[in-house]
């Protein structure tokens, strides 16, 4: 029973170890996913090689279920967007705005548009990072950010996207307590992005950032 119990521990840890891959090789497997907030309800096609694959992740459904402001129209970041719950919610509560879904994760971006199509919502660019022009400028960004990629390359991550918000623009990430979201909150204030809590549930807080006041990229 524990042998059992072990080696299915093992397959969970490499199976989710794959989801930030640029182009997961595991063989693909949907589960189809309903997901219903308060306000706004859409079904989601998840698998294998990408996050949360068969349910809305806990700190995923956090965020969405904050009541954050968002902007109504303009440009909206989801940033690291999996199979897409993040720019779905954003979507369907700006339906005059454009999201930006971005992901490394080719899987997770071909997800994230068929997942915008079955719900016929219209106004998500799902992207490859490296494929959003330069200029565009956030009005929200929300992320669930792929901490396991690393210290070094989180806060180059976040260095990079936070400087793309607009001058008036905000930004919510939702980090476990215990993945090091204090000190990622202090690590923001010293890169001089005004970050405070703006909420904390079951071992996750809810990071909110401004845009950095003096920030050349802007
Ligand atoms: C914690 S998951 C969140 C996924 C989805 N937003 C959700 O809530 O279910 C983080 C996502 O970031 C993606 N990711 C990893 N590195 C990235 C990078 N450098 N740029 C953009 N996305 C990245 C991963 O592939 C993964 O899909």
């Amino acid at each position: 029973m524990r042998i059992v119990y072990d080696i299915h521990v093992r397959l969970e840890r490499v199976t989710s170890d794959q989801y930030f891959e640029s182009d997961p090789s595991v063989a693909s497997d949907p589960i189809v996913v309903d997901v219903t907030l308060p306000d706004v309800a859409f079904t989601m096609e998840t698998d294998r090689g990408v996050f949360s694959r068969g349910h809305l992740d806990t700190a995923t459904s956090m965020l969405l279920r904050a009541d954050l402001p968002i902007a109504a129209e303009g440009n909206l970041l989801d940033l690291g967007c999996g199979a897409g719950p993040i720019a779905l919610t954003m979507a369907l509560r700006s339906p005059a705005a454009t999201v930006w879904a971005v992901d490394v994760n080719a899987r997770a971006r071909g997800l994230c548009a068929r997942n915008a199509a079955r719900n016929g919502v219209g106004n998500i660019v799902v992207a490859d990072p490296g494929d959003v022009p330069a200029d565009v400028r956030f009005a929200t960004i929300w992320s669930n950010p792929p901490i396991r990629i690393g210290k070094e390359a989180l806060h180059e991550l976040l260095l990079h996207w936070l400087g793309h918000l607009a001058p008036d623009g905000t930004a919510a990430l939702v980090v476990q307590k215990h993945l090091g979201a204090d000190s990622l909150q202090r690590w923001l204030g010293e890169q001089r992005f005004p970050a405070d809590r703006l909420g904390s549930k079951a071992g996750y807080r809810l990071i909110g950032v401004a845009s950095h006041p003096t920030d050349p990229r802007r």
